[in-house]
């Protein structure tokens, strides 16, 4: 499987923030936002990623993530000029994922929570069709709403409903397999414009081949597209990290555990920024590593 993260868009909410960065490269409390999305991606062992950004920040993005070696990735950049809509990724992405699946995540979205790995793995494996993930809201008309029979099948999905037939908020995190190539090429723009995700689900939906798997309560799903949620995903990562001593979204950590890389080149990582805390974090995972060797 591949991953695609996609991390373009104009970030109108949150300007004038985003009016010379991408809003995906913006800090949530200690690491750029784009960090999360790339270690959700990881943590689904899934080390062939592509970062679709728009042409003035991909540089950045490069800058910031290079070819991705350090981290034993394999990283990809490609350009989405205007912000068409979520399934022109697969359009751009479609020479480089070939036959395979994708995971595609939005680069704005952050996922924590337990057993979020293995949740991934799973839903990878034999998958014929999309995989959703559902999660509970109290304001469902903000976001693509989901209605899902008891064997998690879905069975409508509506985008920013005025009146949601359920709270189940259809989360920025997909998985798909080959066939949304074809899918994506068929699409037509909807009356904003856009080419629309919700159309590609409705696709797999009527063919029985859309499954939703629902993010349980002890879960963690944020967006940061406002002011206020970006300052918010900020303090909650603050008090979970400052509680626990552990750092969420640690990419050299996760490289670390998932065996993509060895102690010595996560200690190297860290080195490079000795006078952060995140630096010092990681140059302490390694050297733990090492002890239990
Ligand atoms: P949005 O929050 O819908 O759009 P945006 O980031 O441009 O922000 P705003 O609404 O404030 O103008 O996008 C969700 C995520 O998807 C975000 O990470 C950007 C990304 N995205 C793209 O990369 N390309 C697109 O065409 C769209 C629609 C979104």
């Amino acid at each position: 499987m591949k991953g695609i993260i996609l991390a373009g868009g104009a970030g109108t909410r949150l300007h004038p923030v985003t009016l010379a960065v991408s809003k995906q490269l913006l800090p949530v409390y200690d690491k750029p936002m784009i960090y999360y999305p790339l270690s959700v991606l990881m943590l689904a062992d899934i080390r062939d990623i592509m970062i679709i950004s728009t042409r003035e920040d991909q540089p950045l993005f490069q800058r910031l993530l290079g070819d991705g070696s350090e981290l034993g990735l394999r990283l990809e950049y490609a350009v989405q000029d205007q912000p068409n809509g979520l399934p022109e990724a697969f359009l751009i992405a479609s020479d480089w994922v070939g036959d395979d699946s994708m995971a595609l995540i939005l680069g704005d979205n952050i996922f924590y929570g337990p057993g979020l790995p293995g949740f991934l793995q799973e839903s990878q494996r034999g998958l014929d069709g999309c995989v959703l993930f559902g999660y509970h809201v109290s304001d469902p008309e903000r976001y693509g709403v989901g209605e899902v029979d008891e064997d998690g099948r879905l069975l409508s999905i509506e985008e920013k409903p005025q009146h949601p037939r359920t709270n189940r908020a259809i989360t920025g995190l997909y998985l798909f397999d080959n066939k949304v190539l074809d899918i994506a090429k068929n699409l037509v723009p909807s009356a904003r414009g856009e080419l629309e995700i919700t159309d590609v689900i409705r696709s797999y939906q009527a063919r029985g081949k859309a499954r939703v798997v629902d993010l349980g309560r002890g879960f963690a799903w944020l967006d940061t597209g406002t002011h206020d949620s970006l300052l918010d995903a900020g303090q909650y990562v603050q008090v979970l990290e400052r509680r626990q001593g552990v750092r969420i979204a640690c990419i050299e950590e996760i490289a670390l555990r998932r065996g993509f890389i060895d102690a010595d080149a996560c200690y190297r990582r860290g080195a490079a920024l000795p006078k952060s805390g995140y630096g010092e974090y990681v140059m302490e995972t390694a050297r733990k590593e090492r002890e239990t060797r």
